[in-house]
This record gives structure tokens, C-alpha cells and sequence, in this order.
């Protein structure tokens, strides 16, 4: 029996405001956080099976050109026929980014990048394996010949006409406005930087596959996985029931899941291949520097009368991503005047794809820096003149909003920032400091992310009382869990529908023969499997009522007790030993069409500069974000703290280098590639606002995992201008540019 719910209209039932334990938004912690927190939650690499053989990527040392000649000799003579090099073309055509699952249009032996996997070696131990991997001799040919610079003019650019937006007149507006800001940022490429890196054992069972992974969209991966090896989908498994982050990195598949499958199948054995921290930096993916032309321009009053943000970004040839840097500038304010363009460069650099909020994330950065400087054109308080510009609709396709906090965000976040507090002259506080060598300034930014639910599937069971034990209920998806809390979420919503304490429900994920959910990404996981797993509840319900003789909505259910209507009976007697199952099934239809659905915050920070060394060291934050019903305090609070963290990285010290001969990337682990530490972290602060978006999904959440990075570093920059006067364009905000 299923409950099929499409969003073609407001949804405001508002089940979970009237449930009787008030679980809902409460800071419930993770059933799987002793497991991981003892070790005996298990990742991909730490799978072992019996026979188990392993693999190790071998890259391209050019960035062009075609492998003419992979020379195995010097191999063999010093390990023997234990190890296998597998050069099979299907490993260069694992599907990246972006692509919608198809396979890349390079040729199966053209090289596109440095660091491109080429070939697997397999032997029977990794460091067998590794030492064979740098044995292996590979002749190129041609290929000196490549682009590595987007800026470069002999650098080929391809308009993404499909995102152009220009509405009104931006240069008339610009040439007779009153204030108006025009000026160049640029923002480093990113690296997602998950804790685990990439993994994969592949076993076969006859025509069947089984992979044990790291991946944040099981269904899409599995057809990917199914596409890149040319089997029926069908026969392919995949199992990922822990995954230490994503951040984008586990979106797609990538060669160390085909390179294991491919191996496993030849050799009639198990095979594990696991990328070092340098393979994920060059062979995963990269977020794509950006370079942005912001032009703003207000009247006297500060309304903003035009918008310009015209972008150029860059990936691989032939790779359809682009990081859609706009996206946030199409909504986030009202102003009349508006082009907004982006452009990709083909550069023969690591392919760049979706990483940690793409397109809002560096996006805003820039508009808030512009932002902040136009404010200070003006002579207005920063705040204020986002609380002047805040739209009625959308200034792009006039779509309403579905629910929208912007201005009680930014309100919200002064009061509790006391943000009254700041010195609008810039370079002028040095309290507190007797040698006169740390500034201190405040600066903040807005934060928006747009909301999406995608179709997801989930199974809840109510199983019989056993040996005089309580109900107990199940609840299966293959939606994933990259640590972002959706163990807690899920088990939390229907322990709330059924009445049952969060340890009657044991939640099964991360496996591709459950029900299907569109996964990890994009903030629409807890929004679009949680709507899944709350309308298999309701269905549940209604058939608990039906039992007991009473409508589902005068039904409550409450520590094993069903009462309604004029009954009571045990949930037990209900069930009268027997299983129910429910399948819930969501589908975004016209809300997701006919309304603006966004998220929205207020990032509010004070720094401190060295005015001797040029050191920023940020001593406060304060995030406020409204994202819909929020459906778990902590996990919701986790997932704010980590993207202002990034924003921290973003703001001060992520940067990946690229060598200008041939484009290979410079810093490839954590020793040059700098993410926030602790002592970079100081105590945040996160406020989260009640809000319910009814457009959104029947829960009435929206998805928050992204929005704590979009705009978060300008807080930071912004700040860094009010400590010293700096106007800090070219990210990161390293010293030498601070001073
Ligand atoms: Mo996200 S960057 O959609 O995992």
C-alpha cells in the first residue's frame, strides 16, 4: 500500500506540529554516533573480503596527447605475474560531474589532464600494488600542447547563453546612478575536502556486482556504475551505509568504483581501490576558480536600480558543468536593471564539478563584497541597505516566494551580533591591545540558497510486539548518510508519526535495493526522503485509525497507545501480531515551478589584523538562518557550523595552485591545500529562526546543508575592510594581501 504525494499545491496539513511527543526540531543525536564515534561504524576501504586483491590508479604525467604505449617490462621483472595491469578504456571514461551520467566525449586513450587515471595495477597487497603502479611505463605522444590558464585569450570560452538574464538597461542605470560599485573578484579553485577518501571494493556474484563505496546518490550512481561498464542496471548493487562526508566529491562515481569493478571481474576475485589524499585533490574534482565582474548601482536612497554580475569559470573540454555562480544574484535582491552572464573556459586542468554549494557559494561571496562596498559608497549601514532591497517576488521571473525570512534574518542577526557596535570608519579600533598592533573590525554578509525536493521513495514498517517488548518500527531508503545527520532525521520522523521513543526505530540506509531516494546533495536530502518517510507514516496511520475506528486526523499515538475518536487500545492489539508496511512516495510537481524557493541567512563576524603581519584571526561569528520547519536542532546547527567553517577557509586560506606549463595542481594535500583548523575556529555562534514553507513539501522544511557557505567568507572580508580599511577582491584574503 503507498501514499503518493506530487507538490502541485500549498501543503498545510501541518501533521507534525500536532504530534504528541514534540520530537520534531529537538536536538535528538544521531543513533550511528557511538557506532562512528567507537569505530565500529565501517567505511568503504575498511571492507575486506575473503581473497580480496588491490588496485592502484596509475595518472597521467601530461596533460594532452594519447597513451601510445603502456610498457609493463621493468613490472614484471620485479614482481613477478602476482600483479595485473589493467588498461581497460572503460576506466577513462567513468562519467564526471555533471554530465548526467553520460560518459565524457574524450577518446578512450586521450589525455585531458595531469593526474588522469590511466591504468590499474592489482596485486595482492596495496604497497605490491603501489610499488608496481610506479613501475609501470607510459609512453605518450603528442599533447605539449594544452590550456591552462581560463584568462588566457587564446583560451576557447563558451557562452552559457541558457543563464543569460538581462532585464532593463544595466549601463544607462550604471552611467546616471547616483552610488554604483564596478569592479573584478576572484575566487580560487576549491577542493571538497572530505575526510574519507574515495574508496571501492567490488565483488561479483555471476553477472551481479557488488560495490562497497563512498557515494552520496546510490540510484544515480548505480546507473552510472551500470552505464560506465555497459551492464544492465539491474545486476548492479551498491552499498554505502557510512560515507565520512561528501561535499560533492561522492555525487558521481569515479575510477576507483569502475577500475575495482572492471579488476574484480577479470580477476575472479574481490578487489579494494582506495585514492591517497593526492588522487582525490587531482583526480575527483575541483569547484572551478571564478573570475566576476560585479557592477552595481542605488539612488540616494540605497534601492538598488541595477545588478550586473557577469561570470567566467572554467572546466574540461567537453564537460557540461559549469558552476553557476549567478544563481544567487538572479533573487537575492530587488533592483530593476539586471544582466547576469556566465562563461566557461576549456582548460586542460582536474575536472571541476559540484562542490560545497556550488554557484552560491563563491557567488555571493563576491556580491556581498560589492554589497558592502556600495554601502560604504552610499554612506549606509551595511544592514540597512540589504533591509532596502529586499525583493517582493523574484526580480527575475516575478515568481512569489514561497516563504521568505530575509529581512528577519538580517534583523535578527544585528541585535544578537551587536552589530550597533561597529565603528563605520574603517581602521579605527584597536581596543584592548597595549602595543597598538591588532584592528578589530565587523563585517557581515547575506546568505541564500535556492531550495529543491527531488523524488524519493522510502518503506516504514510496524512490526508486532515480541517477548512483551514494545512496537517497533523500520524505515528503509537508499538515501545516504555523509554525516549529515540522516540517520537522526529520518528515525526522528517517524518515531514523532508513529509515537514510538527514537530507539523503537532502527532506520536501514546507504544500500541500492532499497527504496529509491535522490541521495546526498544539494540540501534536498532530509527534505525530499524525510517527505518520504512522513507520508509512509501517514498512510500507517491512517490504517491504525481505520482499526480503531477513528479518523487518522484525531489519532494519536503515544507510548504504545492508539487513541481516537472515542477509543483506546495498545498499538500492539492493533497490529494483532501481525507486520504493516507503507511505501511513501514524493514528487515535486507545480509549487516547484510556480514559486521562488530559497533559503535565507545573515553571517555577522569580528576579526582582528596584525597590522604589522597582515594575520586575520577571526574572533566571532554569528549565523541566523531560516530554512522551513526545522526538522532536527542539532544536526541543523551541525550543518551551519560546518559552512561557516568553510566559509573561514574560503575567506582566509583555501586555494588550490595550478602550474601554469601544464596546469597540475600544485598543492594536493592538506599540507598545502589549508582548511580551517580549530585554532583557526573560534566559538560560533548559530541561531536558527522558526519558519514553515508549506510550497516546500508536506513537512514544510527546507533544506539548510548548504546554506551556511553561500556568502560566509564576505562576512569575513567585510570585516577585514572595517579592521583595516583593505579592500580584499582576489581571494583568499592571504596577508599579503590584507596589508
Ligand atoms: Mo553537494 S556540493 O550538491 O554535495
Amino acid at each position: 500500500m503507498n501514499r503518493h504525494h506530487k507538490m502541485d499545491s500549498a501543503d498545510r496539513q501541518n501533521r507534525l506540529d500536532g504530534m504528541a511527543q514534540g520530537l520534531i526540531g529537538t536536538d535528538v543525536p544521531r543513533p550511528d554516533g557511538m557506532a562512528k564515534a567507537t569505530g565500529t561504524a565501517t567505511y568503504a576501504a575498511e571492507e575486506r573480503r575473503e581473497g580480496m586483491l588491490h588496485g592502484v590508479l596509475v595518472r597521467a604525467t601530461v596533460p594532452g596527447g594519447r597513451v601510445a604505449d603502456v610498457d609493463t617490462d621493468a613490472l614484471a621483472k620485479a614482481l613477478g605475474d602476482d600483479v595485473t595491469v589493467i588498461t581497460d578504456a572503460r576506466l577513462l571514461q567513468v562519467p564526471a560531474q555533471g554530465t548526467d551520467g553520460k560518459a565524457p566525449p574524450q577518446g578512450p586513450d586521450l589525455v585531458h589532464y595531469v593526474g588522469q587515471p590511466l591504468a590499474l595495477v592489482v596485486a595482492p597487497s596495496f604497497e605490491v600494488a603501489r610499488h608496481g603502479a610506479r613501475l609501470l611505463g607510459i609512453r605518450y605522444e603528442g599533447g605539449e600542447e594544452g590550456h591552462f590558464d581560463p584568462e588566457d585569450d587564446a583560451t576557447p570560452t563558451e557562452l552559457r547563453d541558457k543563464k543569460t538574464v538581462d532585464i532593463g538597461d544595466l549601463d544607462a542605470a550604471m552611467a546616471k546612478a547616483a552610488h554604483s560599485v564596478d569592479a573584478v573578484w576572484r575566487t580560487p579553485g576549491h577542493v571538497s575536502a572530505a575526510m574519507e577518501p574515495h574508496a571501492a571494493v567490488a565483488w561479483w556474484e555471476g553477472e551481479h556486482l557488488t560495490v562497497r563505496s563512498a557515494l552520496q546518490m546510490l540510484k544515480f550512481n548505480r546507473d552510472e556504475l551500470a552505464d560506465a561498464l555497459g551492464i544492465p542496471a539491474e545486476n548492479v548493487r551498491l552499498l554505502a551505509p557510512f560515507v565520512g562526508g561528501g561535499f560533492g566529491s561522492k555525487l558521481g562515481i569515479s575510477h576507483e568504483a569502475v577500475g575495482a569493478a572492471i579488476a574484480a571481474r577479470q580477476l575472479g576475485r574481490p578487489v579494494r581501490v582506495v585514492l591517497s589524499r593526492q588522487q582525490v585533490f587531482e583526480a575527483v574534482m575541483r569547484r572551478s576558480e571564478t573570475r566576476q565582474h560585479l557592477r552595481l548601482c542605488a539612488d540616494e536612497e540605497g534601492r538598488l536600480t541595477g545588478i550586473g554580475h557577469d561570470c567566467l569559470v572554467s572546466n574540461l573540454p567537453g564537460q557540461d558543468f559549469a558552476e553557476p555562480v549567478i544563481q544567487g544574484s538572479r533573487f537575492a535582491y530587488a533592483a530593476p536593471n539586471r544582466h547576469l552572464s556566465l562563461r566557461l573556459a576549456r582548460v586542460n586542468r582536474t575536472c571541476a564539478g559540484s562542490v560545497r554549494a556550488p554557484g552560491e557559494a563563491v557567488g555571493l561571496t563576491a556580491l556581498e563584497n560589492a554589497m558592502d562596498e556600495l554601502a560604504e559608497a552610499i554612506g549606509i549601514d551595511p544592514v540597512e541597505l540589504r533591509l532596502r532591497n529586499v525583493p517582493e517576488e523574484d526580480p527575475t521571473d516575478g515568481k512569489p516566494f514561497s516563504s521568505m525570512m530575509m529581512a528577519e534574518v538580517l534583523r535578527e542577526g544585528a541585535r544578537r551580533f551587536d552589530w550597533q557596535r561597529r565603528n563605520p570608519i574603517p581602521a579605527l579600533r584597536r581596543e584592548g591591545d597595549p602595543r597598538r598592533e591588532w584592528l578589530r573590525g565587523m563585517g557581515m554578509s547575506l546568505l541564500v540558497r535556492g531550495n529543491i525536493l527531488d523524488e524519493a521513495e522510502a518503506r516504514v514498517r510496524l512490526l508486532p510486539a515480541e517477548d512483551g517488548a514494545p512496537v517497533r518500527a523500520e524505515v528503509e531508503t537508499d538515501m545516504t548518510d555523509i554525516g549529515t545527520g540522516s540517520y537522526a532525521v529520518l528515525s526522528q520522523i517517524a518515531a514523532e508519526m508513529l509515537g514510538l521513543p527514537m530507539e523503537r526505530v532502527t532506520t536501514r540506509l546507504g544500500d541500492s535495493a532499497l527504496p529509491p531516494s535522490p541521495g546526498s546533495g544539494g540540501s534536498w536530502g532530509a527534505g525530499s526522503s524525510g517527505s518520504s518517510v512522513y507520508l509512509a507514516c501517514l498512510e500507517l496511520r491512517t490504517r491504525l485509525a481505520r482499526a480503531l475506528g477513528c479518523d487518522e486526523g484525531e489519532l494519536t499515538l503515544r507510548d504504545g497507545q492508539a487513541t481516537g475518536g472515542n477509543h483506546s487500545r495498545p498499538l500492539a492489539e492493533l497490529l494483532d501480531g501481525g507486520t504493516i508496511e507503507a511505501v511513501g512516495h514524493i514528487e515535486p510537481g507545480k509549487t516547484a515551478k510556480e514559486r521562488r524557493q530559497a533559503t535565507y541567512g545573515a553571517q555577522f563576524a569580528e576579526v582582528e589584523v596584525s597590522r604589522h603581519t597582515g594575520e586575520v584571526r577571526v574572533r566571532r561569528m554569528l549565523g541566523v538562518f531560516a530554512a522551513g520547519r526545522i526538522l532536527n536542532s542539532r544536526t541543523a546547527r551541525s550543518q551551519c557550523l560546518g559552512g561557516m567553517t568553510f566559509g573561514i577557509g574560503m575567506a582566509l586560506s583555501e586555494e588550490l595552485e595550478h602550474d601554469p606549463r601544464d596546469g597540475h595542481l600544485v598543492n594536493r594535500d592538506f599540507a598545502g591545500y589549508h582548511i580551517p583548523v580549530n585554532a583557526d575556529v573560534p566559538q560560533l555562534e548559530v541561531h536558527l529562526m522558526e519558519e514553515r514553507d508549506p510550497w516546500a513539501n508536506p513537512m514544510q522544511s527546507k533544506g539548510i546543508g548548504e546554506l551556511g557557505i553561500c556568502g560566509a567568507a564576505a562576512a569575513i572580508t567585510n570585516a577585514i575592510h572595517n579592521a583595516t580599511g583593505a579592500r580584499v577582491r582576489d581571494y583568499p584574503a592571504t596577508p599579503d594581501r590584507v596589508l
